[in-house]
């Protein structure tokens, strides 16, 4: 019986010591859970650096190429894969990734809707998805990210129109839209957001006349290329590109 206590004791000192090493540690598992379903949802890595790297438990998933983490709290706080030639869609468990401030998957074969859950992300300042396949609708819940400061969605198949939601992102400077198969109109209120600095919403099939309030003087460069407008563009207006 006495060792039989004695035994139990040791499995509580044990367990305890255990979580006080993850406490210690502080590394997020929750983190490293989304990281991993997210490998599982990418079907093709050409140059295997996800699937065949060192994206596995055995490695802290803050040294996982690609990943970025605070140093204090080692959450993921970017998360940058692009240029990879990537195919697969996106996991929801990306939207559990709850400190994370920069996501660039630029130059990959993503497909699929852009998930809702990456509206969970409310620190997310970039947000960098484009020259993917992602298809359907932009989700409206986006405008729920408030610190996001770019956002480019351009060369992938999206369709229907711009959210009329996206007219109260605080902090927006960057907005990229251009090269997708976007209808409707180009929304006034993006001239309002006296923060937007570029925009571009080239080759997006959007009809209806222009909105003036678009050029504002605090928009330094607009880029309306090859959309089917009418109306008159200012006189003074000239067109800029800017890197991201
Ligand atoms: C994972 O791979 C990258 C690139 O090869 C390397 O920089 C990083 O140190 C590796 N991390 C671990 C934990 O081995
Ligand atoms: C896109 O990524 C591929 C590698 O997957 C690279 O060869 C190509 O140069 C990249 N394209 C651009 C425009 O960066
Ligand atoms: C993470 O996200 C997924 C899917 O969105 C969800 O099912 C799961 O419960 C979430 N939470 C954790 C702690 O992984
Ligand atoms: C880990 O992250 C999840 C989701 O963001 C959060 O609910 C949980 O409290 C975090 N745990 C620790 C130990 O930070
Ligand atoms: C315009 O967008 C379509 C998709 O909507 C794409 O196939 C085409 O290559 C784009 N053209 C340019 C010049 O970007
Ligand atoms: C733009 O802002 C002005 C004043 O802040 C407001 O009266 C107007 O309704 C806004 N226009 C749009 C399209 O949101």
């Amino acid at each position: 019986m006495e060792k039989f206590i004695f035994i139990a004791f040791l499995d509580v000192m044990l367990a305890s010591l255990l979580m006080f090493q993850s406490v210690i540690c502080s590394s997020n598992f929750t983190d490293q859970v989304a990281l991993l379903h997210f490998k599982s949802a990418i079907k093709i890595d050409p140059t295997n650096t996800i699937k065949g790297g060192n994206w596995t438990a055995e490695a802290n998933f803050c040294e996982w190429i690609g990943v970025v983490c605070s140093n204090r709290k080692q959450r993921v706080t970017a998360l940058d894969l692009s240029h990879m030639g990537l195919h697969g869609r996106l996991s929801p468990y990306l939207g559990n990734l709850s400190f994370l401030a920069s996501l660039d998957l630029r130059n990959n074969s993503f497909y699929g809707t852009i998930l809702i859950e990456i509206s969970h992300l409310r620190r997310l300042k970039k947000l960098v998805l484009e020259d993917n396949q992602f298809a359907g609708n932009i989700p409206p819940n986006l405008a729920w990210c408030q610190n996001l400061e770019v956002m480019s969605l351009m060369m992938n198949r999206l369709m229907g129109s711009i959210p009329r939601e996206f007219g109260t992102f605080p902090k927006l400077q960057k907005l990229y839209l251009g090269s997708n198969d976007l209808r409707g109109q180009i929304p006034s209120f993006l001239g309002n957001r006296s923060t937007l600095q570029v925009i571009t919403l080239f080759n997006a099939s959007l009809t209806s006349s222009i909105p003036l309030a678009l050029f504002n003087r605090l928009l330094t460069s607009v880029i309306l290329m090859d959309n089917y407008l009418s109306g008159s563009l200012p006189s003074d207006l000239c067109y800029r590109w800017h890197d991201i």
